[in-house]
């Protein structure tokens, strides 16, 4: 049966053009990095895409080896959209990545032109696209001369197998040179994705200015410093979280109780905004003009409702940066 979209779908969604290209992405964009894997509920998965989708959550992020098993979120996304989203595919925008391993031997991993083609391939086949609205090279690889790559994501365009190209964990300096020579190859980068959130500021070093000067958009992953940015784990770890589950990205030793006393203070600042932490979180990656997407992940439906509410007050006083600013620096 296919999913009929509700009628105010894009009625409460914000789209910021990405650096200085024409596309549109929301303030909002859905990661399929945990929970859509073969190894997780599919009509939980398929609840949380079309729960998305109707909220005007029109960027779905993938990579190769999103699961687990490796590639099994591209499969689940498949199946979802051919079974319910295939009349909105003009509407969505898909990216998937290459830069991890993927499989055994020297071609399966990093950023050679070898491993990138056969990547993309096959990423297509297991989402059943003929296209990627982005293909993202998803980390630097110091082995391989970077004209190489980014004349492998320039190929992609040419192709018609990518609409846009991105890169994924690279530095400022790495920035400025994939941007400047996917520039000249007539390719421009669209968009940089790279972690920030109150508690990973790095991109505020550099990357954030580096963007702006390079007119890329920045989208913001894992805003949520994968689900501390919440009011989840401020009495214990529930049963049903991330950091109770196995995920070896985070684990009981990730929350102490530093990071619990921060994530009450935050958590009052917040309540004052009429927002929970995960909304405030969320606003506050997005108040700087570079980053064009805040990128969640979700492991229910109900999550994303909750998320999508950020928007309701994106705006910070200069009292609340500031306490903000005390909480995170002390
Ligand atoms: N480029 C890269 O190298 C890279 C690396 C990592 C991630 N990413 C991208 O970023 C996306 C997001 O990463 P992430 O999943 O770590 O992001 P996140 O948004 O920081 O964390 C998501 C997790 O937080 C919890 N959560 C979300 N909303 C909540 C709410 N309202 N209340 C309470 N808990 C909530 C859920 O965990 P529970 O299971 O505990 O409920 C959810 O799975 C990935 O899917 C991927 O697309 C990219």
């Amino acid at each position: 049966m296919n999913f009929k979209a509700s009628k105010n779908q894009y009625q409460n969604m914000i789209y910021n053009k990405s650096g200085n290209s024409g596309l549109k992405l929301p303030a909002i964009s859905l990661g399929l990095w945990h929970n859509f894997g073969s190894v997780d509920n599919f009509d939980n998965a398929k609840a949380m895409l079309l729960q998305a989708f109707d909220l005007g959550i029109t960027h779905f992020d993938l990579a190769n080896n999103y699961g687990p098993n490796p590639g099994s979120a591209e499969t689940t996304l498949r199946k979802v959209l051919k079974r319910e989203l295939q009349s909105y595919r003009n509407e969505l925008v898909i990216s998937t990545k290459a830069g991890y391993g993927m499989w055994p031997g020297p071609y399966g991993d990093f950023g050679s032109k070898k491993y990138l083609v056969s990547s993309l391939d096959d990423s297509l086949k297991r989402l059943g696209l003929e296209y990627v609205d982005i293909f993202y090279h998803h980390r630097p690889d110091p082995n391989t001369p970077l004209e190489e790559t980014m004349r492998t994501l320039d190929l992609f365009v040419r192709q018609g197998k990518a609409l846009y190209v991105g890169i994924s964990n690279y530095s400022a300096n790495e920035t400025k040179l994939a941007s400047q020579i996917l520039n000249d190859l007539g390719t421009p980068c669209l968009i940089n994705q790279s972690s920030y959130s109150m508690f990973n500021r790095s991109i505020e070093d550099s990357l954030l200015n580096v963007c702006e000067q390079e007119g890329i958009g920045i989208m913001a992953f894992m805003p949520l410093q994968q689900g501390l940015l919440t009011d989840k784990y401020i009495n214990g770890i529930p049963a049903n979280s991330r950091a109770a589950g196995g995920s070896p990205f985070l684990n009981q030793n990730d929350i102490n109780e530093s990071k619990v006393n921060k994530i009450k203070a935050l958590t009052a600042i917040a309540q004052n905004r009429e927002q929970n932490l995960a909304q405030m979180a969320i606003a506050w990656v997005l108040r700087h003009k570079a980053v064009t997407s805040a990128l969640i992940g979700a492991s229910r439906p109900s999550q994303i409702i909750d998320n999508v509410k950020a928007l309701s007050n994106l705006n910070f006083t200069e009292y609340e940066l500031n306490n903000i600013e005390n909480i995170l620096t002390t």
